[in-house]
């Protein structure tokens, strides 16, 4: 099995840094500054809500090819992906005692996943999730494969960028390795397991593509998930300046005099 791709494939993985899926308002904001209570939950609530599908659009993966080495490999990674058969270690267990621990601190409350789940998804989310399913049931397995392929890349940069980010709540924690026991989610990531898994994409995605109606079915799945992940960041984004808009509009109209109203996204809790 070689990792050969098209060169316009190539070029797509190529360019996936300059792409708005992953060079977007929302993560300037995120790696910026720590967010305040509201929107940390509209976050959580809504990339909770995304990665929540993320086993299954993996099974679906495994469903919708024949070739029994690519699903050998597709298996490893969903093997991982469910903690290695250790519910606890799951990679959603993890991100949601992540989450939950952080809006907790950042509330100065419990705060219980029941809770968090109750909160209502953002259309973004809603939108994503629902191209998502289309992506990974697809007629074609190369259009399939092209999803998986475009999401593994996707991973280890997104987490990198969403790592940074948490860093800035550090100071929540009483000590260093406070926070790195509860950061366990981003290094579950951010290391060996993510390379091997986009690595295990790449080559299902040679294994099975020989054509050029393969390669362009590959392509194409892979530019929609840029598309609707650059979308379903936009959407967060959008959600999060209404709702500081909506803060500071509350806030002046308890103003008593002649204001001023300001364009900050939202205020920081530490
Ligand atoms: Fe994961």
């Amino acid at each position: 099995m070689t990792d050969h791709v098209a060169p316009a494939v190539q070029e797509l993985l190529d360019g996936v840094h300059r792409h708005p899926a992953l060079d977007n308002d929302f993560y300037a904001l995120w790696m910026g500054q720590p967010l305040g209570f509201e929107d940390l939950r509209t976050f959580a609530r809504n990339y909770l809500g995304r990665i929540s599908q993320t086993p299954a659009v993996i099974a679906l993966t495994i469903l919708g090819v024949q070739d029994t080495e690519v699903r050998a490999r597709v298996s490893g990674t969903l093997y991982t992906e469910l903690g290695c058969a250790d519910a606890e270690h799951a990679h959603l267990k993890l991100l949601e005692h992540y989450l939950t621990d952080l809006l907790s601190r950042v509330g100065g409350r419990s705060f219980t996943l029941g809770e968090l789940q109750r909160a209502p998804l953002l259309a973004c989310t809603q939108a994503f999730s629902a191209a998502q399913r289309v992506l990974y049931t697809s007629e074609h397995p190369c259009g399939i494969l092209g999803a998986h392929l475009a999401q593994e890349w996707l991973a280890y940069p997104m987490l990198a960028k969403l790592y940074e980010g948490a860093r800035l709540y550090m100071p929540l924690y009483p000590s260093i390795e406070s926070f790195h026991e509860h950061a366990e989610y981003f290094h579950a990531h951010i290391g060996a397991t993510e390379k091997a898994h986009r690595r295990e994409a790449l080559l299902a995605a040679s294994r099975l593509c020989r054509t050029p109606k393969d390669w362009a079915e590959l392509a194409g799945s892979i530019e929609r998930v840029l598309h609707i992940t650059a979308d379903y960041w936009a959407g967060m984004f959008r959600a999060l300046r209404a709702s500081a808009a909506r803060r500071s509009q509350a806030s002046t109209d308890q103003l008593p005099g002649p204001h001023k109203a300001t364009d900050a996204i939202s205020e920081p809790q530490m």
